[in-house]
């Protein structure tokens, strides 16, 4: 079912596509069946993992936010250039849509801002508040870009030129196969014509990855050990909590880092009158984030409509932005 208000508040329009948002009993049942236990990322998120993730964002070793963010603002000007003027802007996770001023900024005559997120009241709230500061068309689709998304014809005008912008190296949480499937549908969604700038986190020394995923303060920890909690406080699982141990690990098969929750001895974890036991050791595999090379990205790109067309890294090589033109 979808259904569309416009206009909506200050909004152009509000489109609610009704995104799945998962059944956190049923989902936790589910992975703790299975040989090795695992737990969706997207449930890191509940408003206390959320303020968690804020705070990890401005730790000392996680790299990414600040490294993406000089990126932009030291590149802005080639980056807009490139883009060209005319465009309209599509977020991916538009989030608080706090990255987004440089670039509304920088463009010469943006059309149009479209904000797409899961999270409905968050959503409307920050798309809304951008009208007071642009004077340009602000809308916002309520939608979870994890699966394919189907948006109603004439939505996004064809005769736009249309600029998906998907920062945060977001896409490092998907699988390869599950991020080609994202730039596809990005593909269909933003047209010809259509370019695409997308925040990735790079390959790098594993010790600064692990650095980055296991920070001294233990805010990573935190955020990882709070899906424990959130099992305590949301479904009155019996655990103990110190039984396990967060750990991020650097798996380079994959290259990627995995967090995991570690029993630190044979425990189990009680949820609905079901009783799931750890072996000493065993782990449930909470979130993978991918890190690529220019040249893994550039062959994961040439399995979709994309063309990568102009890649800015920091001085250290640790992160890219991307810039791809549609086919
Ligand atoms: C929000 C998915 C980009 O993978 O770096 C940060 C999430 N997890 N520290 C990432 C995260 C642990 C983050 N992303």
């Amino acid at each position: 079912m979808t259904d569309i208000t416009a206009p909506y508040g200050p909004l152009a329009y509000f489109l609610d596509l009704h995104p799945d948002l998962g059944d956190f009993e049923a989902d936790v049942i589910k992975g703790l069946s299975l040989s090795q236990k695992a737990l969706s990322p997207k449930y890191f998120y509940d408003a206390y993992g959320s303020k968690i993730f804020n705070h990890i964002t401005e730790l000392e070793e996680y790299y990414p936010t600040r490294t993406e963010k000089e990126i932009f603002q030291k590149n802005a000007k080639a980056i807009t250039a490139s883009i060209g003027s005319g465009a309209a802007i599509f977020e991916y996770g538009s989030g608080s849509s706090e990255k987004i001023d440089w670039l509304i900024n920088g463009l010469a005559d943006p059309t149009a801002y479209v904000a797409l997120d899961i999270s409905k009241t968050h959503l409307i709230e920050s798309a809304s508040s951008l009208t007071q500061t642009y004077k340009l068309p602000i809308a916002a689709i309520c939608a979870d870009f994890h699966t394919p998304i189907i948006l109603p014809s004439g939505l996004l005008p064809q005769e736009e030129r249309w600029l998906g912008f998907f920062p945060g190296s977001t896409l490092g949480n998907m699988t390869p196969e599950g991020a080609v499937a994202l730039l596809k549908n990005a593909s269909e969604t933003l047209g010809s014509g259509a370019k695409f700038l997308l925040g990735v986190d790079l390959e790098k020394d594993p010790a600064i990855l692990r650095a980055a995923y296991d920070d001294k303060k233990g805010v990573t920890a935190a955020f990882n050990l709070n899906l424990l909690r959130r099992m305590q406080r949301e479904l009155d699982a019996e655990l103990c909590l110190d039984d396990f141990v967060h750990q991020a690990l650097f798996n380079d098969d994959l290259c990627r880092i995995e967090m995991h929750l570690r029993a630190i001895k044979p425990t189990s974890i009680m949820v609905k009158g079901r009783r799931f036991s750890f072996d000493e050791g065993e782990t449930l595999h909470t979130e993978n984030s991918h890190k690529y090379s220019v040249t893994r990205l550039k062959k994961l790109i040439e399995k979709t409509p994309w063309r990568l067309e102009e890649v800015w890294t920091d001085p250290k090589d640790w992160y890219a932005a991307c810039l791809l033109s549609n086919r």
